[in-house]
């Protein structure tokens, strides 16, 4: 067997140029996941593709959902209507995919007969289910786990009860995969929120028809009799544009525009957070997709960061940027700390441990904490050195903005993982470091 090649990152100048990034991986997935549910054809734009909603469009179609893949990122899921889920002989493989693996059990035990099984990678067999089983069996569904964790089995045709369920964790996968039940409910189901999270699910449904009422930290939906979309278009995602910005921000000289990228609130805290520390980072050209999402471009530009506190409120909403705002804290003069952020420890990887891990490893000054890091901040390249991303696609692209801010770059160990969100990105990282055309 031959071992994986390495990315040799180098150190990098100013970025400059125009840039866009492909399609939002959750918004992609519920485009996916809704569709299927949807009365006849959802034509869906700007479709992310990569190894985890590839997932997805694989598991739809074991379930008896023809969709058709168009050029340009186009698709054509042809949905089946709400009870129309078939019940496939295998196993559905979610592969690395956490949304389909927390998501789908909500569509699936609404279902009117079967069984179904879902396993994946050896990541996502570390990774707890107990979270979404444990409110479906409080609605009267069948779901078993092992030992909290994946295979996840899920027994259909149980008449589903509407319930308040309160998330005794701040997760938008628990709360979309409640709320995908709840479209089976007997009356409404109601899910609260300790801290509000990305609300694709819920703006996804609402194109499609349902009824949901929405205040502060709650949601209650109203089951529909059926969901119907025609089109809708897929932002551009901003968790991948969030490597340019960290970037463009540390790099002098610096200017970036990224342009279509989804600027949903439950997403974009690390510009919340970026902007008290000093960061340039501009929205220009707001507009509303079909489908919901706020989406602008970036215009992003160098800055001096000063350090700052991130407390547990702003968590969720840069829950998967938080690697390259401690990136960002180890460039800044002072010291950061990251408060709340437990859930990292079960994500692709422990993202608490394997973001030290990395950043130590090129030089940064940081501990990792039960719940998050402190960072002493130093407002110069990093030596660079060699990250292991423990197949995790965040601490491999992490690695590689660690390279262009480094002295001497960065060898990314098996950057394969990448694909699993991004496959365009090293490309994009190459056409920058070579200028503007
Ligand atoms: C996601 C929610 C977040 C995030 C994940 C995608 C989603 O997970 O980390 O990458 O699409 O709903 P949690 O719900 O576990 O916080």
């Amino acid at each position: 067997m031959s071992l994986p090649s390495p990315w040799d990152v180098p150190p990098a100048g100013p970025l400059r140029g125009e840039l866009a990034v492909n399609g939002d991986k959750s918004v992609s997935h519920r485009a996916l996941l809704v569709g299927a549910v949807c009365d006849g054809p959802v034509r869906v734009r700007g479709f992310g593709a990569s190894a985890d909603t590839l997932a997805t469009l694989g598991a739809v179609r074991a379930l008896g959902v023809p969709v058709d893949e168009l050029r340009d990122g186009e698709l054509v899921v042809h949905g089946r209507g709400l009870r129309g889920l078939a019940a496939p002989d295998d196993v559905i493989d979610v592969q690395n995919a956490g949304t389909l693996l927390r998501l789908l059990p909500g569509l699936l035990a609404g279902q009117p007969r079967g069984r179904y099984t879902l396993d994946g990678d050896a990541s996502i067999r570390r990774r707890p289910v107990e979270r979404v089983a444990a409110p479906l069996r409080e609605m009267g569904a069948e779901v078993e786990s092992t030992d909290g964790r994946p295979p996840l089995h899920v027994r259909a045709g149980a008449a589903l009860r509407g319930i308040e369920y309160r998330l005794p964790v701040a997760s938008a996968q628990v709360k979309s995969c409640v709320l995908l039940a709840g479209l089976y409910g007997d009356g409404p189901t109601t899910v609260v929120e300790p801290t509000p999270t990305r609300d694709h699910t819920e703006r996804l449904l609402v194109a499609a028809g349902a009824k949901i009422d929405r205040r502060a930290g709650r949601a209650t939906i109203h089951p529909p009799t059926s969901l119907s979309l025609g089109s809708l278009e897929v932002p551009g995602d901003f968790s991948s544009a969030a490597p340019f910005v960290v970037a463009a921000t540390l790099l002098p000289e610096s200017l970036l525009l990224i342009r279509n990228v989804g600027v949903n609130p439950g997403r974009t805290g690390l510009l919340t957070v970026l902007e008290r520390m000093g960061g340039r980072v501009g929205l220009v050209n707001r507009r509303v997709t079909a489908g919901g999402e706020p989406v602008a471009d970036l215009e992003v530009r160098h800055a001096e960061l000063v350090a700052t506190e991130v407390e547990p409120e702003l968590v969720p909403a840069m829950v998967d940027e938080l690697p390259l705002l401690a990136l960002a804290a180890s460039a800044a003069r002072g010291r950061t700390t990251v408060r709340g952020a437990e859930e990292l420890a079960v994500k692709e990887s422990n993202r608490l441990e394997t973001t030290r891990d990395a950043l130590f490893a090129c030089g940064a000054h940081l501990d990792a904490t039960d719940d998050g890091w402190r960072i002493r901040g130093v407002p110069a390249r990093l030596r660079g050195g060699t990250v292991h991303p423990h197949g995790d696609h965040r601490i491999a692209m992490l690695g590689a903005v660690a390279g262009l801010w480094s002295e001497n770059g960065v060898r990314v160990l098996d950057p394969a993982s990448i694909e699993v969100s991004f496959p365009g990105f090293r490309d994009l990282v190459a056409a920058l470091l070579e200028g503007p055309a």
